[in-house]
């Protein structure tokens, strides 16, 4: 997998050239929910990418500062704020990307679905205006709980006619960091090697890192794949505790977002060797949508990737039966959500 996010070796001091290439294609990108957590951080390196022309950044309050802050950034991207609902249509305008993190965070003690009531209706106004505006676009969808905000992002565009399964992704790339990380630590490999796929959903035991597809290929015991397991499945939950009230993942999850958006804009320019894993309307279970490796091309996913699911270790297959009955649950409830609006 090439991915500008990676480390490569002996490359760091290319990174500041990097950021000011000039070769640029035209790619415009908008995050909604832009001021948050989240948006601010994945605003400063989407803005060092030299792949992108214009950064629309939407938010209902305080984006402006922050436009005015990322502006000044001597890198190539055009950076335009757009503040609350009388903005938004224009905020999306010619966007080839739309990036979703509006919404509320957890706190400890509470579940992703906990967030549904508030979040269920920030992304379904958000996709509504997606679809008026830039119904080509790619759509990334960060908001939680993501089991059941992807489902509700597929109704909404479904109603509008606009919807195309190719262009609307849970972004479930933390996971896959995660679990990059804490496998390479424990196994001492350098992090620029490690490539864990992890499939499944984006909450608790619907995460599931297939520990078995491990590059470079490599062995663990049976405790070492439990704790590992069992860490990038709480990994969200590690950070909002040790946030206390403060929200939850928004670095670690600017930097995941900022791969993902990378990746999708390679596609858009033309690299056809991109993979990322997603959360996606797929057929490779009984469930309508389930996050797998995806192959992402310049009209989005060419294809879904099977091969990693074929050959588990009784411990997958039985976490891939674990995990069925809850993500079915979140996404029939994000269904029969958006199917009661008017
Ligand atoms: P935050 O509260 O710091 O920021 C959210 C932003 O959304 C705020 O600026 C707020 O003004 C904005 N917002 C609220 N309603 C909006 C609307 N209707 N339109 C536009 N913007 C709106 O929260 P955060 O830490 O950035 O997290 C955002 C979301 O991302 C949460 O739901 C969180 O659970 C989720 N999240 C997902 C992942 C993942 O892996 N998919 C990881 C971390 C966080
Ligand atoms: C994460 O995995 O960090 C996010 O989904 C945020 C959370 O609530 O854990």
């Amino acid at each position: 997998l090439r991915n500008s996010f990676a480390p490569k070796a002996g490359k760091q001091n290319l990174r500041h050239q990097y950021y000011l290439q000039p070769q640029a294609s035209s790619s415009k990108v908008a995050i909604l929910g832009a001021a948050g957590g989240i948006g601010q951080p994945l605003a400063l390196l989407i803005k060092m990418s030299p792949l992108v022309s214009a950064l629309h950044l939407y938010d209902i309050a305080n984006v402006k500062g922050v436009a005015a802050d990322l502006s000044h950034c001597n890198t190539p991207a055009q950076v335009l704020d757009f503040t609350g609902t009388s903005e938004l249509a224009n905020s999306l305008k010619g966007v080839d990307v739309v990036v979703i993190p509006a919404g509320v965070p957890r706190k400890p003690g509470m579940t992703r679905d906990d967030l549904f009531n508030i979040n269920a209706n920030i992304v379904k106004t958000l996709v509504e205006a997606v679809a008026d505006n830039c119904p080509d676009a790619f759509i990334h969808i960060i908001s939680n709980p993501v089991n059941s905000t992807v489902p509700i992002a597929v109704e909404v565009l479904r109603r509008k006619g606009v919807y195309d399964p190719k262009k609307v992704f849970g972004v479930t790339t933390l996971d896959v960091v995660r679990a990059n990380t804490f496998v390479a630590q424990k196994k001492n490999l350098r992090l620029i090697d490690v490539d864990v796929p992890v499939v499944g959903g984006h909450a608790g035991i619907t995460i599931l890192p297939l520990l078995s597809r491990t590059k470079p290929s490599v062995s663990f015991t049976d405790e070492e794949v439990e704790e590992l397991t069992v860490r990038i499945q709480n990994a969200g939950t590690e950070v909002v505790e040790a946030k206390a009230g403060a929200g939850s993942a928004t670095l670690s999850m600017a930097y995941a977002a900022a791969r993902f958006v990378e990746s999708s804009l390679r596609a858009l320019d033309g690299d056809t060797d991109v993979y990322e894993c997603a959360y996606v309307q797929s057929e490779l279970t009984e469930l309508p949508f389930f996050a797998s490796r995806v192959k992402i091309g310049k009209k989005g996913i060419e294809a879904v990737i099977s091969s990693d699911l074929q050959g588990l270790t009784e411990y997958e297959e039985k976490a891939l039966e674990a995990l069925k009955p809850e993500l079915k649950a979140s996404i029939e409830k994000g269904v029969a959500f958006a199917q009661k609006q008017t």
